[in-house]
């Protein structure tokens, strides 16, 4: 039976700012909430080479995509009421520009660095692009690798609000718990007491983007 899903890009052009980590966490939670279904368009496959499938119950399976994409996406839509696609950290090879025209929600991550974030004034771009055909398609930055009550951070919020896309105001902080995770293959859903601020990072970025029209 073919269902209404919300469909989420997690994309940046820069490799290392966190789309892998906020697609795999994201999944995670939105799996609490729905079936969802996890795709990984870069064709690193890195996803599939994190997840521990035997320790990972209540995690979306990885597909991995291909030159398939814009076929997986629609398919998953089909059949889960949540899709995340992990993009490649490059526009031009048709990945990421199609995921943008696919889906409902952009999320950008970006470092609190003022280098990162003039890298990512090419997203805007493709966002612009995306929604010549997509023009419900709604994108946001979101802070990632944020330190507690860090002016810098608050500071780049406002930085980014001049770049044409408003950053979220729920961010990731910078915890050893998404590495530790990561090293686990698990999400920091499944890491108990030791995942609970980054659980607590996830949900509000969810609640966030969910409650926001
Ligand atoms: N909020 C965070 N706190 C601590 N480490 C993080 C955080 N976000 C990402 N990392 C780490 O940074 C590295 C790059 O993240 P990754 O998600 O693989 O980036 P990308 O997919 O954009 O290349 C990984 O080692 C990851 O565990
Ligand atoms: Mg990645």
């Amino acid at each position: 039976m073919t269902q209404t899903s919300t469909k989420f890009a997690i994309a940046n052009l820069k490799g290392g700012c966190g789309k892998s980590t906020l697609a795999l966490n994201l999944a995670a939670g939105l799996m609490r909430r729905g079936n969802t279904a996890l795709l990984d368009a870069d064709p690193q496959g890195t996803l599939e080479h994190w997840l521990n499938h035997e320790k990972t119950s209540g995690m979306p399976r990885v597909v991995a995509t291909g030159r398939e994409l814009p076929m997986h996406i629609s398919c998953a839509g089909d059949s889960h009421q949540y899709v995340v696609v992990d993009c490649p950290p490059a526009l031009g090879s048709g990945y990421t520009e199609t995921a943008l025209e696919k889906v409902d929600i952009l999320l950008v991550p970006v470092l609190p660095s003022p280098p990162d974030l003039w890298s990512s004034v090419h997203m805007v771009e493709a966002v612009e692009q995306a929604r010549k055909v997509n023009p419900g398609l709604r994108a946001y930055f979101v802070r990632n690798q944020v330190e507690p009550k860090s002016a810098l951070s608050n500071a780049m919020r406002q930085a980014i609000a001049s770049c044409g896309l408003p950053a979220l105001e729920s961010t990731l902080g910078r915890r050893a718990a998404y590495r530790w995770a990561a090293l686990e293959g698990i999400s920091v859903y499944q890491f108990g007491a030791r995942g609970e601020k980054a659980v607590s990072d996830i949900e509000s970025i969810i609640e966030e983007v969910l409650n926001h029209d």
